[in-house]
This record gives structure tokens, sequence and C-alpha cells, in this order.
């Protein structure tokens, strides 16, 4: 199941308070590159930081993400960034429908548009699905199968298979809990069910699946060995780089 190259994302959400702080903290991580073995490695900054953390990765070693977008190019739209003006500044992954932005108002109609505009002009689309609360009658699945099939909805499998998924239970983000390894492998394979069913096998198997949600160095390793997805999205420990690069090492 893991013969997909395997993806560390750390989204350093709203850290850190200094450009000097996140341009130490970035360049700490590079500096330990040579261990990240085949491991495609993303560094999520805030956006004010994005050019910069880019100039710092010339090789593209570290890819570069956006934490978020607003689906039109360009316009009347205060307060918003674009896909061509992230990847303007060497952005190449943009995570689409956080938690954190579906809590301020993002809507599954605009995961839809945003993930669209990602696809358009060529960049790599991290969808995040996950459910609030886990019900032990296991609604929480039509939760993330609601998210996903409306994500997709009108997509080519093509553009499916450039979607990395990100599965991010709300309540294990940042909460220092996670689900069992067999619980993440078994929404894995749920979410590689819904995709065949909204498009087909091939495709479904074709799409990277993370999960996200208080991993650290401690617990990397043994959920990377035994729930089958192809990686994490980090965040806490990605601000800590002996953690994030910890976490890189154990996915190798
Ligand atoms: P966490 O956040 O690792 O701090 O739980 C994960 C995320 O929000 O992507």
């Amino acid at each position: 199941m893991q013969t997909k190259i395997s993806l560390v994302i750390g989204n350093w959400k709203m850290n850190p308070t200094s450009l000097a702080t996140a341009k130490e903290l970035f360049v700490t991580v590079r500096k330990r590159a040579k261990s990240f073995g085949e491991v495609e490695v993303v560094i999520v900054p805030p956006a004010v930081f994005l050019c910069d953390m880019a100039r710092l990765s010339p090789s593209g070693r570290i890819a570069i993400g956006s934490q978020n977008i607003w689906p039109k190019p360009e316009g009347a739209q205060t307060g918003e960034i674009s896909v061509p003006m992230v990847a303007s500044c060497g952005a190449r992954f943009v995570l689409i429908g956080h938690s954190e932005r579906r809590a301020v108002g993002v809507t599954d109609e605009l995961v839809t548009q945003k993930l669209q505009a990602v696809l358009q002009h060529k960049l790599t689309p991290v969808l995040c699905v996950g459910e609030a609360k886990r019900d032990s009658d296991g609604a929480f699945f039509s939760v993330v199968e609601q998210q996903l099939s409306s994500a997709f909805y009108g997509c080519k499998k093509s553009d499916v298979v450039r979607t990395v998924i990100a599965y991010e239970p709300v309540w294990a983000i940042g909460s220092g809990s996670t689900p069992t390894a067999e619980e993440i492998y078994e929404i894995r394979l749920f979410i590689e069910k819904c995709l065949t069913k909204q498009f087909d096998r091939a495709t479904a198997q074709k799409v990277r699946i993370l999960y996200g949600g208080s991993i650290t160095e401690k617990n990397a390793a043994e959920l990377y060995q035994t729930a089958g997805v192809d990686g994490f999205l980090v965040g806490g420990a990605s601000l800590r780089a002996e953690a994030f690069v910890g976490i890189i090492q154990a996915v190798r």
C-alpha cells in the first residue's frame, strides 16, 4: 500500500510571530535534508513568509505550500490571495478545507471552487476532511463521504489523482489524542471506497492519503507502519525542527 511517494507536510498555521524566527526554523530543518531520503517534504508557512521561505529552498528539496487561497485569480477581494500569486512566490502545494478554515465560514461549495482553482493552475491541492466528533454509531463516516463527494463534484479523474487527501479528525487536532492505527486504517479504506464509488478503483488507489492531528516524533513511526497512510500533515510539531525532522525520518 505504501508504494506511493511518502509525504510529510508541516503546517505552521499562524506561527511563528516574526520573519527572523521563521527563517531560523526553516534553515534548521533544511540542514537535515540529507536525512529525508525519498520522502517528499513540504512546509506551509503563513502567507506573508511564503516568498522568503521559497527563496530559502532554491533546490525545491523542501517544497512550499500555501495555507489558503481564494478561487478567483485577481480582483476586488480585500485580504485574500490567489493561486497565481502564491505560485509566483514559489508555492507548489495548497491546503484546502482545513478545519480551521471551515470553522470560520469556508463552506463545502467554496472548498469545491478552491480545489478547482488549485487544479486549474497545476498546483497540488491538499484536501482536508474529517469529522468534528467520533460517534459510536458511525455517523462520522457520512461526514467524510459528504466532504469528499462535494469537494470532487465535477472533477476529472486525472485531477483527482493529483490531489492529496488529509484525513484530519477535528477532535484530534492540537488535542494530544489520535485515533488508533486501526481506526485510521479503516478510514483510509473508507476514503478509497468513496473515491471508487465516485470515480473508479484505479483512480482511488492512486490518491495519496495522509493522516493529520496530534502527530509527533513519538507516535509517527508506529502510525506510519500500521495505519496504512502515505504520510502526515503535521501542525504543532512542525514548529519544533527536531520533532519535524523526527517525523520525516519515521516515514522513510
Ligand atoms: P496538530 O495540527 O498536528 O497540531 O494537531 C494538525 C493540523 O491542523 O494540520
